[in-house]
């Protein structure tokens, strides 16, 4: 009998393993400029891993930030499907170091973790794919459909080349459906697949007071401290029970269908693993939704980091000239990110007490993006969970954004099957991140299944 790729997959876990943990060693930042020569290593790195498994054609290709990588390997002919597989190459930085257990960019695995920055976000997860057509191609000579992959570097600093990419190559991209493997499942015997994702508006907010810091025993009093005015106006952001009070913030949101509530009532869900895995005392927000709808069907406001006076050691009295803070909102499918910037910034403007003045920047957005769940691509990943994992997936929606699925849908006029493999506690964008190696494995099958039954359909 002939080796299949699933033999193939099977006796050569532990060179995926190697080269997965090569890959994590390239500390490719994206948002940091001393990383600009990692970065262009690993797309080197990710070009030749294409070139080696068999692709006909892998470049790295220049944008006005990070280099894309696109490759394609057409070997399956007209009659069979195309499929866009899409990932990024890009991580998140490592900060605060001194919280990693391990070196960031020194794979390390315990027991069934590999812990790295980007091992689950989402070098791993690209890598499903990469080493899923080396089997293909290791035992049948080339996957049994048409590939084309685009590999970004700036996922995590908002995509900026990647909308410009996609429109310019419209042609190159041409799909019949594409495939993201960049989100997670509920647990490891739990397979997931996604079929909405949030979107995001992120805006950066300068409170300007005094031309200068001042003497706040001098001016105090008399002179309306920017640190002051801006929390004033945050607390107008949201009320206590987070409902944001942007006029308008809500119009566009789709409200969620009594069928869909009661099928995501139905999400496996334990609320005191999930009270200790988010480390906190009780949940918080909206009332009247679950904890599984207000992180996944529902907008939200955060702010993420909000800076301004005097922040070193001891104490020093200054009133001063200038406050900052950096506000993201997750968005709903029908929301429209430029038109929730605009709304914030003419909030701010309309809340600024008059003796200061309020810049409000845009500093990236994306859409959030619903899938359907009726189409034969997605029957056949549904049947590649079933047969990898040995247990039907659950549908889910996803609360984290991956804006390139509206995108696709927008340019290429294709869906996207989210293929997760993470896990929830992942500790995407913290210290210790990993990702779990029988996962790893999984997707690999998975992926095979996948593209197996794309080929029959
Ligand atoms: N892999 C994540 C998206 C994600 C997060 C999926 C959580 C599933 C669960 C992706 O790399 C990411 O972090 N995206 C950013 C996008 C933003 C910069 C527009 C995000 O969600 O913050
Ligand atoms: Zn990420």
């Amino acid at each position: 009998m002939s080796l299949t790729c699933f033999d193939y997959a099977r006796s050569h876990r532990d060179k995926f393993l190697e080269e997965l943990k090569d890959f994590l060693r390239i500390p490719s930042v994206s948002t940091q400029v001393e990383h600009r020569s990692d970065m262009i290593r690993a797309a080197v790195w990710v070009r030749d891993q294409l070139l080696a498994t068999g692709f006909p054609r892998a470049e790295v290709m220049p944008t006005r930030g990070h280099p894309i990588i696109y490759a394609e390997w057409l070997a399956a002919g007209p009659n069979k499907p195309t499929v866009l597989i899409y990932g990024h190459y890009d991580v998140q930085p490592p900060d605060p170091l001194e919280l990693w257990h391990t070196p960031p960019f020194e794979p390390t695995i315990v027991d069934d973790s590999l812990f790295a920055r980007g091992a689950a976000d989402d070098k791993g997860q690209v890598f499903i794919h990469i080493k899923a057509i080396e089997a293909f191609q290791q035992t049948a000579g080339a996957p049994p459909v048409n590939i084309k992959m685009i590999i970004e570097g700036e996922e995590e600093i908002g995509s900026p080349s990647l909308d410009p990419f996609i429109r310019e190559h419209k042609d190159l991209l041409r799909a019949d459906v594409a495939l993201i493997s960049d989100s997670h499942i509920l647990g490891k015997e739990l397979p997931t697949i996604v079929y909405a994702l949030r979107g995001m508006a992120y805006v950066e907010v300068e409170v300007t007071g005094p031309a200068g810091d001042l003497h706040s025993g001098i001016y105090g009093g008399a002179v309306h401290n920017p640190v002051n005015a801006l929390c004033a106006m945050i607390a107008k952001l949201q009320d206590e029970q987070g409902r944001i009070l942007i006029p308008g913030f809500y119009d566009k949101v789709r409200d969620l269908e009594p069928e869909e509530r009661a099928e995501m009532a139905k999400i496996p869900f334990d609320r005191e693993v999930w009270l200790a895995e988010a480390g906190v005392i009780r949940e918080w927000g909206e009332p009247g939704y679950s904890i599984i709808e207000r992180t996944t069907a529902r907008p939200t406001l955060d702010v993420n980091g909000i800076w301004g006076g005097y922040i070193q050691p001891g104490a020093k009295t200054v009133l001063p000239s200038k406050a900052y803070a950096k506000i993201s909102m997750r968005l709903v499918p029908d929301q429209s990110h430029e038109e929730i910037s605009r709304l914030i910034a003419d909030y701010f403007q309309k809340i600024a007490p008059p003796a200061v003045s309020v810049e409000v920047r845009d500093l990236h957005g994306g859409e959030g993006a619903m899938v359907r769940r009726d189409s034969a691509e997605m029957a056949a990943a549904f049947r590649a969970y079933a047969a990898a994992f040995g247990r039907e997936p659950i549908f889910m929606r996803e609360g984290g954004s991956i804006p390139v699925v509206a995108a696709f849908q927008k340019v290429l006029g294709i869906d996207t099957i989210l293929m997760g493999f993470g896990l929830p506690d992942d500790n995407l964008h913290a210290p210790n991140e990993k990702f779990s190696v029988s996962n790893f494995h999984r997707g690999i099958q998975t992926s095979m299944y996948f593209l197996t039954n794309l080929a029959e359909l």
